[in-house]
């Protein structure tokens, strides 16, 4: 009897040891990926590529051309767009607190291509004209409302921007109910190999505090209408501008 059970602890003793450095392997792989915040998908956080170098423009400079990037779609639509995707151009090499230079909003309707980012690209080519294209976007800075999806980052590596800044995310963008290419910007931006100097800087999750709202309530019936709209049965429920009350 005493025999047999030394056996089978001797059997179970090798098994036992491998579970344990299992677990301890899944363990240690969950501590790492839950930590790495620059592996690429790595989460919804704050974009780290260039974390390891403090962004030499003030935060109130970045909000305050965020919010230029809002108006852009909102002037052009109304304040509840549907496609609520602006961008705005700016010159931080001319003052630290920037100078504008173009900007765009979405216009699917006419164009699929039309995302924000490329309607300002394209209005920046028609307002400044062919000559200095090669090195026009060099000193530019790009504030979109929204994470640039693959097309239009790899349209800004095409141009050669000098910054992407932008407010909310691809994921947060997915999980609000939009239909989403998941490839990151930051993605896009690593595997453009000798595509342009220089390689832009990536800021990402700027003033979302303001810009999620206008994404909110496309996908979900129950989501807050932005500010001075409001839901109206004759639009399917959509969020309409408020009627200006004659009171
Ligand atoms: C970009 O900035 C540099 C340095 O300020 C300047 O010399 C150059 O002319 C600028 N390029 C363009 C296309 O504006
Ligand atoms: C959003 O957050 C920024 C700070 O990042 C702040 O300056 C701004 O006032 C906030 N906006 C609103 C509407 O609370």
């Amino acid at each position: 009897m005493e025999e047999e059970e030394e056996k089978k602890k001797k059997r179970r003793k090798p098994y036992d040891r491998h579970l344990f450095l299992r677990l301890m392997l899944i363990l240690f792989l969950g501590f790492a990926l839950s930590t790495c915040k620059a592996c690429p998908n790595a989460g919804d956080g704050v974009l780290s590529i260039h974390l390891s170098t403090a962004d030499p423009i003030p935060g109130s400079v970045r909000e305050t051309w965020m919010r230029e990037a809002i108006a852009a779609v909102v002037s052009l639509h109304g304040p509840c767009p549907f496609q609520p995707f602006g961008a705005v151009f700016v010159d931080h090499t001319l003052s630290q607190e920037g100078v504008k230079i173009c900007a765009g909003a979405n216009h699917e309707i006419s164009d699929p291509t039309l995302h924000g980012e490329v309607a300002a690209i394209r209005n920046c080519v028609a307002k400044h004209g062919q000559p200095r294209i090669g090195s026009f976007f060099k000193n530019l800075s790009l504030y979109s409302t929204a994470e640039p999806c693959p097309m239009c980052m790899s349209a800004l590596r095409w141009a050669g921007v000098r910054e992407v800044i932008f407010a909310t995310t691809t994921p947060r963008l997915s999980e609000f109910g939009w239909g989403m290419i998941e490839i990151r910007a930051e993605e896009v931006n690593a595997k453009s190999v000798n595509v342009r100097d220089p390689v832009p800087y990536l800021l990402g999750e700027i003033l979302t505090n303001e810009t999620d709202q206008f994404f909110t309530w496309q996908f979900d019936k129950s989501g807050k209408c932005p500010a001075g709209c409001a839901r109206d049965a004759k639009t399917s429920n959509l969020c309409v501008k408020k009627a200006v009350s004659s009171m």
